[in-house]
């Protein structure tokens, strides 16, 4: 008999996948999963997940919740750019959507919804490392980030349901999306430097960004589920550290022989010229993220290298 039971919407997604992966391997624990698949791949969804292809803003996923002890709401339309082209639809999933589910949570007596919001919400700060209280967000999907967080605090006040915010930084690791128009500088970097091909870095390449390594993101869910003390919080997920889109593209042309030099395109609009966490808060309740940039790029690279053996990237 499973002891616990934990709902994850966006399962099959980079962070929603990774997550199941580790909660399957933990015993007594049953995992159910929700994807539209708009953006998630059902193959990521591992085996031992009991999966239902549904959308967050609909009906339908209520009797889902019924026994669920804790939810990790990860499900979103995250492209920043289309997120830009469709304001509406990004408040339809974002803020509607995110209302459903912790609707579902709240009448189904859920003990606790660990949900994404984003650094994306620090937008228009210029404090570096940057913490928690710095919520200036400019961008529709950063506005939508917000709105959740409010709903959040509302449930909180009117019912029994516990929360915590989780603001990633960027989240690297095996099956980071790289579908996307603009895919993630790593993946998009190491795809086309094992396609024998120029990569393109937008503006300079000096933005710096603060890297953060799936399996450390998943040590802080852990934690979420089993000390009290994150309830009702907010916390910065990143390392601590950042890395300019050049000095990724050196390490990654590095650990893949390459001589090939990127070609450099138009800045894109609107992006900040550096993100980097100030990680106080997750490291006072013992979390510490361990995995070093190098080893972490080394396993998405031979992720990728296998997804290009089996023709899941040609
Ligand atoms: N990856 C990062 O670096 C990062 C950084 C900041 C915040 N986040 C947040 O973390 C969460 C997970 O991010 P990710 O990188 O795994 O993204 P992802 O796009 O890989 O996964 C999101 C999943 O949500 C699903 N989804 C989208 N709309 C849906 C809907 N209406 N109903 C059901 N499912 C739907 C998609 O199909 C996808 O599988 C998101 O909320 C994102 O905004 C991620």
């Amino acid at each position: 008999m499973p002891q616990l039971k934990v709902l994850i919407t966006g399962v099959a997604g980079f962070i929603g996948s990774n997550l199941a992966d580790r909660l399957v391997k933990l015993s007594g624990c049953k995992v159910i999963g929700i994807d539209n698949l708009a953006y998630g791949v059902r193959e990521q969804v591992p085996e031992g997940v009991e999966f239902h292809k549904l959308d967050i803003r609909s009906k339908e996923i209520y009797p889902l919740f019924e026994k669920v002890d804790y939810v990790f709401h990860l499900a979103a339309k995250n492209c920043i750019s289309d997120c830009q082209a469709d304001p509406v639809e990004t408040a339809d999933i974002n803020v509607t959507g995110t209302v459903n589910v912790f609707e579902a949570a709240r009448k189904a007596g859920v003990k606790k919804v660990i949900y994404a919001e984003s650094s994306a919400i620090y937008e228009d700060s210029s404090v570096i490392p940057t913490p928690e209280s710095e919520i200036k967000p400019v961008s529709f999907y950063a506005a939508s980030k917000a709105a959740t967080m409010y709903f959040a605090n509302s449930f909180e006040h009117f019912s029994d349901l516990r929360f915590t915010a989780l603001r990633y930084f960027c989240v690297y690791g095996p099956r980071q999306d790289y579908r996307r128009t603009i895919p993630p500088v790593m993946s998009a970097f190491i795809i086309k430097l094992l396609k024998g091909e120029q990569p393109f870095i937008y503006g300079s390449g000096d933005k710096k960004r603060d890297f953060v390594y799936v399996d450390d993101v998943n040590d802080f869910h852990l934690l979420c589920m089993n000390e009290g003390i994150t309830d009702g919080r907010v916390f910065n997920l990143g390392s601590g550290k950042n890395y300019s889109v050049n000095e990724i593209y050196t390490m990654i042309a590095g650990l893949l022989d390459s001589g090939l030099t990127p070609v450099h395109k138009s800045d894109l609009p609107g992006e900040a010229q550096q993100t980097l966490a100030d990680i106080t808060n997750a490291s006072r309740i013992g979390w510490r993220p361990k995995t070093e940039i190098t080893a972490g790029l080394k396993n998405m690279v031979s992720f990728i290298k296998s997804e290009f053996q089996k023709g899941n990237i040609k």
